[in-house]
């Protein structure tokens, strides 16, 4: 979910058909039943076969069942492309047994997950600040990514939108196998732009009793958040856009003339989740048969198990296939531990800050005055406004705990009206607490952070005149207002301001490591802006999402590493047009190596309360998309690796051999460490460990030498420090000792750097340790 957008009234409606229609939930669950590969290479097969495997899916679930009827009746995805597999409503007892079937490699239950705008290119350096792109830009030398094709797996898609039209585009690249499913919406269209759209519900319905109404059959996009992640991966250059009048310019997508596809999985929540792994993995197994490049995938559920995780399932077939996944880390900061999305074989972002803000003051009547921020739309006449705290406006049924955050039921309209309303930020949504001051005759709102969003302000395109201001800031309104007999206030409009320094620095919201499933793997693995980004929007609500918000916007700003992740697929399109023949893993490479880890003061990158940040927030650090397309070297990781790689997680070569047309032999020696990853995590260094890496020459001819900031208390030695390339493609293998200073370890995550450079190429490695 896109920080600011709440779905709140989904979930009402659908509380309120559950109410009708009790009972909502089965006896009978949705499981997925993950089998691998198939022994086909689905390029060669038709139909006939595919309804073959559908046949050999029925008759395994029919040994279990009893018949192959039954069986049919139960299977609602068969998975007949690239995942082995199907989707079936079963007794927990008969998923069980299951389980144990050796051609099983994981039954697990049709979890939900949740969905996790455009002066950032400029920011990045693929434009100045006047809109001219140099000749050395990213874009110009990948053609502004032309002949890629970047989808996502999301809300769907506005088609409506300028984001995705297709003026000036030619035929649609033959390599595309997709389709326009339009269901049963005839407004619906694709052109030669917005090439494809699905949408799959399926394993959304098994979750309700209810059937789905006509509503659910489309692929269009009635939330805004997959026109928004879509836009800012592939979207068109649509200039005069604007916020209510803010961030005028240009609306772009980071690889803008890459065709798009749109696979709708996530619906109105149920219980807070919105897209279903059923659906997720029946998407995946059709895009990676249609022919795309780029998969952006802003959503997530809570951490688990490779093999119970369908976003994990699928980008490995994808990324078998040699397409470049892209994952948000989540929005559940800044507590560590927090990331999802955890794998190796996707990239997975974190969000920060750029250099634009939309200042809103708010000036009390002793003429302090503090910057917030802000995209009200609404203004205030030019006068001093009474202002009260929310929990000296309470209803007497409210508790204070509630009525300090605006919520809901908790304003009372005799103490409200004609007053601005000091909200605090949390629980309920930002935009939310502005809609209940207003609903309860409030003429503004301050919304304060509390200790942890620190100085994370957000502009949000709330529904009366408002102001965000930082928890320092809050701190003084609050004692104003405790202070005074009649205290007064005044909120100005907002402005559009660029260049702000310093910039980026770490969303508070942005999910941290360290990694929960494989310590080893640090995450996410980069940054890029996810905070107040202007994209394209649905017209089908206003920009709030809240029901009462009548506004319709053709572009919305909104906030989350739902936004961050498709800056790096719209990168990602610009670097697989320059390089068709680099893995998914020498992308991620590219990208990782030439990220910076300062800001635009030349000072490291800070988080949300003004402390240096981490690899645990910024993973590499922040995206440098010029410097990506150059990065010397790679560290490349192949099908192969991936598989022993979960061989020394513990996965046997049964379970391996599902994967492969023949018997699989595990690298018995192969340890997690050595995977070769562009970052180096040791989560329980005792003593010392020899991590090996390789990096592959992708530039000239050149000598690297290599140079290393320790972390605090460890030793770290690399060998060879010198590596020699003398031809493209080149391969050379280095070892990195890691070793504990005698009574010098901290015993908690400690940070560090590894450089390798030529002069002119910084081929940089976090490295991430820990001793016991
Ligand atoms: C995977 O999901 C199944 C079914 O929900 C559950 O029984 C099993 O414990 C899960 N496995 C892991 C490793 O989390
Ligand atoms: C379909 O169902 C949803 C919620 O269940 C409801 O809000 C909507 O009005 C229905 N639409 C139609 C066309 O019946
Ligand atoms: C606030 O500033 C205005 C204009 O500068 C001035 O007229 C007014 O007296 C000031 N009020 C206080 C309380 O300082
Ligand atoms: C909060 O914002 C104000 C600007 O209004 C700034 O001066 C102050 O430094 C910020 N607080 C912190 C703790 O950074
Ligand atoms: C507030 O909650 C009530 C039910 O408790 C609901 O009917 C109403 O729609 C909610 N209002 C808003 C603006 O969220
Ligand atoms: C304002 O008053 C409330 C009690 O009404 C108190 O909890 C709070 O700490 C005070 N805040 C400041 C900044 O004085
Ligand atoms: C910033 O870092 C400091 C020091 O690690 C930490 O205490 C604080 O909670 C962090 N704040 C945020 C918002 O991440
Ligand atoms: C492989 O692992 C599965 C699941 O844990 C287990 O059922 C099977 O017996 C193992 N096979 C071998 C050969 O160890
Ligand atoms: C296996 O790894 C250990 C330690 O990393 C090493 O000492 C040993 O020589 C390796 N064995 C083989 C067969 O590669
Ligand atoms: C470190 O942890 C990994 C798993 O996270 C384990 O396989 C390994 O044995 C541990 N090593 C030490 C020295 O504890």
């Amino acid at each position: 979910m896109g920080l600011p957008i709440p779905t709140l009234h989904f979930l009402l409606q659908i509380l309120l058909v559950s109410l009708l229609h009790t009972p909502t939930f089965a006896e009978i669950k949705s499981y997925v039943v993950y089998l691998g590969s198939h022994s086909h290479d689905s390029e060669e097969l038709s139909s006939v076969d595919f309804n073959r495997v559908t046949d050999s899916h029925y008759e395994f679930l029919g040994s279990f069942l009893g018949s192959s009827k039954t069986a049919k009746e139960s299977i609602f995805y068969s998975y007949t492309r690239h995942i082995n597999g199907f989707a079936a409503t079963l007794e927990e007892e008969v998923a069980a047994e299951i389980a144990k079937h050796p051609k099983v490699l994981s039954v697990f239950e049709n979890n939900g997950r949740k969905l996790h705008t455009t002066h950032s290119w400029g920011f990045m350096g693929l434009e100045d600040s006047y809109g001219v792109i140099p000749s050395s830009s990213i874009w110009n030398k990948a053609r502004f990514g032309d002949g890629i094709i970047i989808a996502n797996l999301d809300t769907g898609v506005w088609p409506e939108s300028k984001s995705f039209s297709d003026e000036g585009f030619g035929p649609i690249p033959s390599k595309w196998r997709g389709i326009c499913d339009k269901g049963r919406d005839p407004s619906f269209h694709c052109n030669r732009k917005l090439i494809g759209a699905r949408y799959f519900n399926k394993g959304y319905a098994s979750r309700l009793t209810v059937p789905l109404n006509s509503s659910f059959e489309t692929p269009r996009d009635n939330e805004g958040h997959g026109s928004h992640t879509l836009s800012t991966a592939g979207g068109n250059m649509v200039p005069g856009v604007s916020v209510f009048g803010q961030g005028y310019g240009t609306a772009k997508g980071g690889s803008p003339k890459a065709r798009v596809a749109s696979y709708k999985v996530c619906w109105p929540p149920i219980n807070g989740d919105e897209c279903f792994d059923a659906d997720i993995l029946a998407a995946f197994d059709a895009a990676i048969h249609d022919g795309v490049d780029v998969l952006s995938v802003s959503l997530g559920g809570s951490a688990s198990n490779l093999f119970n995780d369908s976003v994990a399932i699928g980008s490995f077939h994808a990324a078998k296939k040699g397409i470049v996944v892209v994952c948000s880390a989540g929005n559940s900061g800044p507590n560590d531990a927090t990331a999802s999305n955890l794998a190796p074989w996707y990239i997975t972002v974190g969000a920060s800050t750029m250099d634009r803000e939309f200042p809103s003051y708010v000036v009390l009547g002793n003429n302090l005055t503090f910057k917030g921020e802000s995209l009200s739309a609404a203004r205030l006449a030019d006068k001093f406004y009474p202002i009260i705290k929310a929990t000296d406006a309470k209803l007497a049924s409210a508790t204070n705990e509630d009525a300090v955050l605006c919520q809901n039921g908790t304003l009372d309209p005799k103490k409200v009206k004609g007053k601005i309303v000091l909200c605090l930020r949390g629980i309920n949504a930002r935009v939310d607490k502005g809609e209940q001051a207003l609903l309860a005759g409030a003429v503004g709102m301050v919304l304060a952070n509390d200790k942890t969003t620190g100085n994370e302000i957000i502009a949000d395109p709330h529904v009366l005149p408002a102001s965000h201001i930082n928890f320092s800031d809050g701190v003084e309104v609050f004692h104003y207002v405790n202070s005074s007999k009649s205290p007064v206030a005044y909120i100005t409009h907002p402005t559009t301001k660029l260049h702000t320094k310093p910039a980026p620095f770490m969303a508070a919201f942005s999910s941290k490591g360290p990694n929960t499933i494989i310590p080893e793997i640090l995450k996410p693995d980069i940054t890029a802006p996810g905070v107040s980004v202007i994209a394209a929007y649905t017209e089908a609500e206003g920009p709030t999402n809240q029901e009462f918000d009548n506004r319709r916007i053709q572009f919305n700003s909104v906030s989350g590493t739902s936004m961050s992740c498709p800056h790096i697929s719209g990168i990602v399109g610009l670097l697989r047009s320059l390089y068709p023949s680099w893995t998914p893993a020498a992308i991620k490479s590219a990208i990782m190596t030439t990220a910076t880890t300062l800001d635009n003061k030349a000072e490291p990158i800070m988080n949300a309360t003004k402390s240096q940040a981490t690899p645990f927030s910024y993973g590499a650090g922040h995206v440098q998309p010029n410097s990506a397309m150059d990065p010397g070297l790679v560290y490349d990781i192949t099908t192969n690796d991936y598989f022993n790689f979960l061989c020394a997680l513990g996965y046997n070569e049964t379970q391996m051999s599902l994967f492969s047309k023949g018997p699989y032999k595990c690298h018995k020696n192969f340890s997690i460490l050595n995977l070769n990853y562009p970052s180096i995590t040791v989560p329980n260094l005792s003593g010392s460990v020899t991590v090996t890496r390789t990096l592959k020459n992708v530039g000239a001819p050149g000598t690297y030498i290599v140079h290393v900031q320790s972390p605090s208390g460890i030793t770290i030695s690399v060998k060879p420090n010198i590596l020699e390339f003398k031809k493209v493609g080149e391969e050379k293998r280095f070892e990195v000792k890691l070793k504990v200073k005698k009574g010098k370890a901290t015993k908690s995550y400690v940070f560090g750097k590894m450089i390798w450079s030529d002069g002119k190429h910084y081929v940089k490695s976090p490295l991430v340790v820990k001793a016991v």
